[in-house]
């Protein structure tokens, strides 16, 4: 009989548990052939970024939980890395597979890439591979280059991604256009959603609001920015009130921003802002279910821009780069940048009606985990 293979699958903040759980599935389908363990960074450790996604994903426990915690890019990646090779040096996985464009990301890719097995070096797979913004002053970004350059599989969710990585000198053999697991989550869990009962919970009527949700270092960790992004959410919520005064504007607070609003005194400010319900950050079930019923989100996100695409919500993005093409050639989402102009100018064209529908990218088809665990199936 042939021996089971082990495969680690490592996440560590928010995005990366919606990522996994429609894989931890589909291999769950294949017990015969694999067993699958859980990594969890600790990269996020409050109950509201991290357990509660478990919870609401019905993930089980991480098999092993590594308590990295904050810190300094270098201190969090340095400590990822410390406790995750003890991790592969005792488990001696088959492969693992790591998420996305965070630290935790980077870490245990740098980890896997120096640890020798007889035919080479410990198999990598990356889901979310061939993103690019061409920014290099998000830490994002070089996680993403430098996962990519040390992965043996790489998992990409839209056409450009293979671009991106052949401009690079990737081989085009370990490459696999696969689409977006975080849709497979979105589609697989839509009978929970409709269980939440969150729009009852803030007081909010179906349409009668607006999403934000803010957290990347560039709009936060700078006052100047953080400024803007107030006058923006105040013009905005101004604008919406002109159609309909009892609009709301929804703010899940991340603690990177609450943390940033306190420093630069501008808590108050943004509180001030009329009709806004500012909140702690909420669970999946929560959070989707509210994006769903909502006007429109305004975003920093990367995951966001993907959902509201899928789910034809419009979704204006307050970053100057984007790296989810599809989402803005073919889905509800534009890049405004921070400019408080494009920003009330898309508005006034949601409000008439005349803002672009959308389509669902092809490949946002629920069925990405499959093709994933196919392609590990023939790999291993
Ligand atoms: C990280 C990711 C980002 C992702 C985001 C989702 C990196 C470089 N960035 O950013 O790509 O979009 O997660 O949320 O990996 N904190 C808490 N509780 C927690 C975790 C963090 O209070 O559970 C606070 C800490 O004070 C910390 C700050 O939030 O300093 C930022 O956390 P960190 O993990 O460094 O990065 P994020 O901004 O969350």
């Amino acid at each position: 009989m042939k021996r089971k293979k082990k495969i680690i699958s490592v996440v560590g903040a928010r995005p990366n548990f919606m990522k996994l759980a429609p894989i931890e599935l589909e291999l769950q389908k294949h017990k015969n052939l694999f067993t699958h363990l859980i990594v969890h960074t600790g990269q996020h450790y409050d109950y509201r970024l991290s357990s509660i996604f478990f919870r609401d994903l019905n993930l089980p426990q991480p098999h092993i939980f590594l308590g990295a915690g904050s810190g300094t890019h270098a201190e969090q990646t340095a400590k990822i890395m410390t406790e995750f090779e003890n991790v592969v040096l005792k488990e001696k996985p088959d492969l693992v597979i790591v998420f996305g464009d965070i630290n935790s990301t980077i870490a245990c890719a740098l980890v896997c890439s120096k640890i020798h097995y007889n035919s080479g070096t410990l198999p990598l797979a990356h889901v979310e591979a061939g993103l690019r913004s061409f920014d290099r002053t998000m830490p994002e970004e070089i996680n993403r280059i430098v996962t990519d350059s040390l992965s043996e599989i790489l998992f990409i969710t839209e056409p450009v991604g293979v671009k991106n990585l052949l401009a690079e000198g990737i081989d085009k053999k370990k490459m696999y256009l696969v689409g977006d697991t975080m849709i497979d989550s979105l589609i697989y869990y839509r009978s929970k959603f409709e269980s939440s009962k969150i729009l009852n919970k803030l007081g909010l009527n179906k349409q009668n609001y607006l999403i934000s949700t803010i957290h990347r270092p560039v709009n936060v960790d700078n006052k100047n920015n953080f400024n803007k992004i107030i006058s923006i959410l105040n013009s905005t919520a101004k604008t919406a009130q002109n159609y309909n005064p009892d609009t709301k504007i929804v703010l899940p607070i991340h603690p990177r921003t609450l943390k940033m609003a306190e420093k630069f005194s501008l808590l108050k400010k943004l509180k001030g802002i009329k009709n806004l319900i500012t909140v702690e950050p909420l669970g999946y079930t929560d959070f989707i279910k509210l994006l769903m019923d909502s006007i429109l989100v305004i975003t920093d996100s990367g995951g966001i821009q993907e959902e509201a695409t899928f789910l034809k919500i419009p979704c204006l993005t307050l970053r100057n780069t984007f790296e989810r093409q599809d989402t803005i050639n073919l889905g509800t989402n534009s890049l405004c940048g921070l400019d408080e102009r494009i920003v009330i100018n898309k508005l006034t064209e949601i409000y008439k009606g005349k803002y672009k529908k959308g389509k669902i990218p092809q490949l946002m088809d629920g069925k990405a985990s499959r093709r994933i665990v196919n392609v590990l199936k023939n790999a291993l």
